[in-house]
C-alpha cells in the first residue's frame, strides 16, 4: 500500500516534469539581436548585418526593436523592416518570428543599437 502510495507521487513527479517541458514560458528576452559588420562598404559606408531569432517554442509577433537615430545609405526591404521615423522599427510588418531567422543589412557610419522594445507572445 505504502509502495504504491510512493509509486503514484513519483509518477506525479515526472508528469509535472513533462508538462513543465511542454510549456516553457516565453518572453521578450529570448528575442535575440545580433549585429556583425560585412565586409562589404555602400557609399563608403560599412555595411552591418542583423540577425533576429526567436529562441523560444511560440511565435512571436509584432515584434519591434528599440533603433533610436537608425539611418541606412543601403534601402532595407520594408516587408523586413519598417522605421517609425523616430524610437522604433517594426520587424517583419507585424507578421510571427517563430523559428526562422529573420536578417536584412543596412548601411551607415556607426551600428545603431537594436535591442527588442515589445512583442506579442502566443503560446
Ligand atoms: C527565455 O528567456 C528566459 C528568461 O530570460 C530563459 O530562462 C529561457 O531559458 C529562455 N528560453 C530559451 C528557449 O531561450
Ligand atoms: C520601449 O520604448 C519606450 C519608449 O522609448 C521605453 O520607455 C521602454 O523602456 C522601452 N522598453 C524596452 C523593453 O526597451
Amino acid at each position: 500500500m505504502a509502495a504504491n502510495i510512493k509509486n503514484i507521487s513519483i509518477f506525479l513527479f515526472f508528469l509535472s516534469l513533462i508538462s513543465q517541458g511542454y510549456c516553457k514560458p516565453c518572453y521578450l528576452s529570448n528575442l535575440s539581436v545580433k549585429q556583425t559588420k560585412t565586409e562589404v562598404q555602400i557609399q563608403g559606408k560599412p555595411e552591418w548585418l542583423v540577425t533576429i531569432t526567436n529562441n523560444c517554442d511560440c511565435p512571436q509577433s509584432q515584434v519591434i526593436l528599440n533603433c533610436y537615430g537608425y539611418k541606412t545609405v543601403e534601402p532595407v526591404d520594408p516587408n523586413i523592416l519598417t522605421y517609425s521615423g523616430t524610437d522604433y522599427c517594426l520587424i517583419n510588418v507585424g507578421q510571427p518570428i517563430l523559428k526562422q531567422t529573420v536578417t536584412f543589412k543596412y548601411a551607415w557610419d556607426n551600428a545603431f543599437s537594436m535591442t527588442p522594445n515589445s512583442s506579442q507572445i502566443t503560446c
